[in-house]
């Protein structure tokens, strides 16, 4: 695992944009893994902004989210899928058919799951999985307690994450307790693992990853196990390291 301490979150942003662009440059057909959550809000920003200026193409790329809420169809603006829409793929030219979300609107989900593990081995499997962490050591919607060996599968959220994620939702509004999320498995068959973490509200979770033993406590701490992982994070995620 390598770590990066960088001073503010748009340092961070600007790091694993670096990343993401060296990567596509190298590779211009890479799979790529995504997230959601505030954290890569930035860096997509500045993956846009280079596409615009010319310095990166999604033409050939694939891409393929990490998660999504169960009982949300893709239109639902609380969606990953919708997230996604907005805040990259419209603005980058990437193919639709290349962007792969979970679908949370499955008829059969379990099977879904089933479908997503292969979609990503028949693309020949991600090249760089961006990921952001919950604050109790989630990574994706891996909750604590997680097999470190998941595959995509259904997860039921924990009181801790539905408490985080109200703050997206309107009072009042259905807010999903289930997911699909790429297991943890999944997650360390990337090739190469990207974790951004910024802000003081993530240094316990930080610590844990980084410092704690590998447990399924902390799911993020499986990241111990990947050759190449980069943590980069904000002096003030890093505070208690
Ligand atoms: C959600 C997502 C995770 C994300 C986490 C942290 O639960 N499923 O993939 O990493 O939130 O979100 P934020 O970056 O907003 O702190």
């Amino acid at each position: 695992m390598q770590i990066v301490i960088l001073p503010t979150a748009d340092d961070v942003a600007a790091y694993g944009a670096e990343l993401y662009i060296k990567q596509l440059t190298n590779k211009p057909d890479s799979v790529l893994g995504l997230a959601t959550g505030s954290t890569p809000l930035a860096l997509y920003r500045l993956l846009i902004q280079a596409c615009q200026q010319q310095r990166l193409s999604f033409a050939r790329a694939k891409t393929f989210n990490l998660d999504e809420y169960l009982g949300l169809a893709g239109d639902h603006p609380q969606s990953y899928r919708f997230f996604m829409q907005q805040h990259l793929f419209d603005a980058i030219d990437i193919l639709p058919a290349n962007t792969a979300v979970p679908d949370g609107n499955a008829t059969d989900p379990f099977k879904a799951c089933q479908q997503y593990e292969q979609q990503i081995t028949d693309a020949g499997g991600i090249d760089l999985q961006l990921l952001g962490l919950g604050r109790n050591g989630h990574i994706g919607f891996n909750e604590p307690s997680s097999g470190l060996r998941s595959r995509t599968r259904v997860k039921t959220l924990t009181p801790a994450t539905i408490a985080d994620n109200a703050r997206f939702f309107q009072p009042g509004e259905y807010q999903p307790h289930l997911s699909i999320t790429m297991g943890i498995g999944t997650i360390l068959d990337a090739r190469k693992v990207l974790l951004l973490a910024t802000g003081a509200n993530k240094a316990d979770a930080v610590q844990a990853m980084i410092e704690g033993p590998l447990t399924a406590a902390c799911p993020a701490s499986a990241l111990q196990f990947h050759q190449q992982a980069i943590v980069v994070l904000d002096e003030d995620a890093a505070a208690k390291l």
